[in-house]
């Protein structure tokens, strides 16, 4: 594949940055790889991809590792901080200064600090990839959320997705409903009043004029759904989790949750579940989640080689 000029050294940072055309290309590119797999394999032979992950992660870090050495890249880095100079308290500063002086090509950076890839973007020519930067932001996980939901209906427009679960804490929330702002979709955010939607994502969708509704209740909009997403409980960053457990069960889906719901929805999950989402789901013609899961792979391929300027 030959550059592609919106792509081409460019920074994923923020799902707020990527407008229609430019999400179409890179599902279109991913979309060819899982037709034709093997097409990419070993086009960026010798470039170095770094992976900087201070936070845990199973999906995100192995996709982009798998998908980087399908691609021919090496590989450095660290999954875990406790085994790197971090725990001795390197800054990300020095640490992205030190894999640029040993050739770094591209940097994938989880952080729990909100801003932390914006931050590394500023301080290295090289292209920085946000693989979650504390509650603020996760844009290739919305990338495989959307491309999961294009795949699955041929289109966008005019569905209308329910995003559940831990709106204000997560990432992948905010990311989602940025990326979907570009289509004609409506948005429902269902979540307890603690948990609910922040209002910066808020006030973005409104600027940009995109239906959204809030409930309390899965119950009440369960039936006029096309996509549920379901997302965890971010325990690691609430603060009181109190006021979610007395209302927990009204957040959990299990197949009479989905009993009147269309028979064409898709549900999907960013994973990992807790108990959220029941494991009887899982067999379901609803089930999505482990299909987005495994998108994951031709998508972080097709960017990746989109950024570092693979051969066609
Ligand atoms: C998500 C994350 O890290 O934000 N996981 C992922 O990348 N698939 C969701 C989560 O941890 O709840």
């Amino acid at each position: 594949m030959a550059a592609k000029p919106d792509f081409f050294e460019r920074d994923v940072v923020s799902m707020r940055d990527f407008d229609r055309g430019q999400l179409e290309l890179v599902f279109q590119q991913a979309a060819t790889l899982e037709r034709t797999p093997g097409r990419l394999d070993g086009a960026l032979e010798g470039k170095l991809a770094v992976l900087l992950f201070f936070e845990p992660s199973t999906r995100t870090y192995s996709s982009f590792q798998v998908a980087a050495e399908t691609l021919g890249l090496r590989v450095s880095g660290f999954s875990n901080p406790k085994g790197s100079s971090v725990s001795k308290g390197e800054t990300l500063h020095d640490t992205i200064r030190m894999f640029e002086g040993y050739g770094a090509d591209c940097f994938v950076i989880r952080h729990g600090m909100m801003g932390a890839a914006r931050f590394a973007a500023e301080i290295t020519d090289v292209p920085v990839i946000n693989a979650g930067d504390g509650r603020r932001e996760h844009p290739t996980q919305a990338m495989i959320d959307i491309y999961t939901i294009w795949k699955a209906f041929g289109k966008m427009d005019g569905l209308k997705v329910g995003i559940m679960g831990d709106l204000r804490y997560g990432r992948t929330p905010s990311s989602l409903s940025y990326g979907l702002s570009n289509y004609q979709v409506e948005l429902c955010f269902i979540a307890p009043d603690a948990l609910q939607i922040r209002p910066e994502v808020e006030s973005f969708l409104n600027r940009r004029g995109v239906i959204s509704s809030k409930e309390t209740n899965l119950r009440s909009v369960a039936e006029t759904l096309d996509v549920l997403y379901v997302t965890r409980i971010q325990k690691e960053r609430i603060p009181d989790l109190t006021e979610y457990e007395r209302v927990k069960k009204l957040y959990e889906v299990d197949l009479a949750a989905l009993k009147d719901t269309k028979p064409s929805l898709k549900v999907l999950h960013p994973l990992p579940r807790m108990g959220e989402l029941a494991t009887e789901v899982d067999s379901a013609v609803f089930a999505q989640y482990f299909a987005q899961a495994a998108a994951g792979l031709p998508l972080r391929m097709a960017l990746l080689n989109m950024i570092l300027g693979g051969a066609e």
